[in-house]
């Protein structure tokens, strides 16, 4: 697998080693009068290409205009990749979340990658989404509403435009969807090809992970079958498998009851949405259908779209477009975000206060979380807008190790997350759930965890091509842990 090679790219702003920027000092601060404008405009003028009139940060340097656009003609004809009713069907679950009966658990890779398609890759990542999702469960009772960060998350924010390469600057990788991740000035040329590549290759994602989630694969009684051989023999597996076995024990007691358990279709199937962040419009745009039973707009190219931390300006045409659709939808906020800022961003997204249409994912850092958000939580709760409160304790957490790569230590995500439950208890906010990124492998990208993994361990098995993600065991004991703050909770 070929590396990524700009140092810090998707960090954000308050992530890693010091690069602190005062809450004015943000530059998508927009004026008041600025704000309320946008809200007036909002509902009355969007269309899909409304956004084109706004300021979108992010976006490629496509060398061809006119090959873009035909490229993103093809995209508006094809199917959709997923449909209004499911976007709905998260959308009701989140609202559950939002009023604190429900855990929302969103996992998957910081960047899908087209050398990495295959099915086992894919069935690996769902089997530890549904381990996880499995020990949250059943360690809590609480329902957890799963979300993937795949079938369609292929595009990446980046700090810098170029960087530097042998002495050489050249673009940045920006995701496969855009540009190669090879360091030459020619695989970094954006093609637009891409975007429809990543369309067929989301396609196939998704086509096999319905397969995997209706088909039986995800049956309950398969608890066993989702534990990897390198997890199994290890602390977390074991106490994953007195669970699965325990499962196992109750379906048996009720079936010894009388209780026809194959009747029983949610035993047999799982709910699996997918998401990504929406950060090339023109792709978005494209995949932007009117739903002919409501007559509204869905971005049918994922169930749950995101903003990321650097392209939330209040003003500019992320946030504008995502304003338009009725899909369930998310932003980043970082420890730097204002309150008035967050508000105002709430209204933008959820001028309606509807609970289960937006989810604010916190990513502040596990030494800034517990100072940063009570503020915000209870600056959005007065202003009356029901938001699902997420967790992401990765980016705010990532430095570069000694050799060069960019890692995670397992007990910084830890300790956000622990932030995260203390500041919710602080300003009475439900913990609504976690984001993280992370992979089936066992793969060796963050420090720390049971196998101690050291530094000199990253260049063992580090593959990823953006950020540094979980491995599984490391997945399974965050959930464990998870289940406990949660119990406590
Ligand atoms: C990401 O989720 O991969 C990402 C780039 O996050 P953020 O916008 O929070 O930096
Ligand atoms: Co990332």
């Amino acid at each position: 697998m070929r590396q990524n090679a700009e140092p810090g790219a998707d960090d954000g702003p308050g992530a890693g080693a010091g690069r602190p920027r005062a809450a004015n000092d943000l530059p998508w601060v927009a004026e008041p009068a600025t704000v309320n404008r946008m809200k007036a405009d909002q509902a009355d003028n969007w269309t899909p290409s409304s956004w084109r009139s706004r300021h979108a940060e992010q976006q490629p340097e496509w060398p061809d205009e006119h090959a873009l656009e035909q490229n993103l003609k093809v995209l508006s004809t094809l199917p959709p990749l997923v449909f209004a009713g499911e976007a709905r069907a998260l959308y009701r679950s989140l609202a559950e979340v939002a009023q604190g009966r429900a855990f929302l658990l969103q996992a998957g890779d910081c960047a899908e990658s087209f050398y990495d398609f295959t099915a086992d890759s894919i069935r690996d990542k769902l089997k530890v989404i549904l381990q996880m999702a499995v020990v949250l469960t059943y360690g809590t009772g609480t329902p957890v509403v799963k979300v993937g960060r795949i079938a369609g998350q292929f595009a990446k924010p980046r700090t810098s435009p170029y960087e530097t390469v042998d002495g050489e600057q050249i673009p940045v990788f920006r995701g496969h969807i855009v540009n190669d991740d090879a360091p030459t000035a020619e695989a970094r040329r954006p093609d637009p090809a891409r975007l429809i590549a990543a369309y067929h290759q989301s396609a196939s994602t998704l086509n096999l992970l319905r397969a995997f989630t209706k088909g039986g694969f995800a049956d309950l009684s398969q608890v066993h079958m989702w534990n990897q051989q390198f997890v199994a023999s290890s602390r977390e597996g074991e106490r994953y498998e007195a669970i699965a076995g325990e499962i196992d024990r109750a379906l048996r007691f009720m079936t010894a009851c009388g209780i026809d358990l194959e009747a029983e279709e949610t035993l047999h199937q799982v709910d699996f949405y997918t998401s990504h962040e929406a950060l090339i419009l023109g792709y978005e745009e494209a995949l932007t259908r009117k739903d002919s039973l409501t007559g509204t707009w869905y971005d049918t190219s994922a169930h749950l779209l995101w903003c990321g931390e650097r392209t939330r300006q209040l003003d500019g045409a992320h946030l504008h477009f995502l304003s338009g659709v009725k899909n369930p939808v998310a932003a980043k906020v970082g420890a730097g975000a204002a309150p008035e800022d967050v508000v105002a961003m709430c209204d933008i997204l959820d001028p309606e206060r509807d609970p289960g249409r937006l989810t604010l994912i916190s990513r502040m850092g596990a030494d800034k979380v517990d100072k940063a958000l009570p503020r915000l939580q209870e600056a959005v709760r007065a202003s009356g807008h029901p938001v699902v409160w997420a967790c992401d304790p990765m980016h705010g957490n990532t430095f570069m190790s000694e050799s060069g790569r960019k890692t995670r230590h397992f007990e910084d995500v830890m300790a956000e997350i622990s932030g995260f439950f203390v500041a919710c208890r602080k300003s009475g906010t439900w913990p609504g759930g976690v984001h993280v990124e992370l992979t089936g492998d066992s793969v060796t990208e963050c420090l720390g965890g049971a196998e101690e993994i050291g530094e000199d361990d990253l260049e063992l098995r580090y593959t990823t091509t953006c950020d540094p993600r979980l491995n599984g065991r490391q997945s399974l004991d965050l959930a464990f842990r998870v289940a406990e703050l949660l119990r406590a909770n």
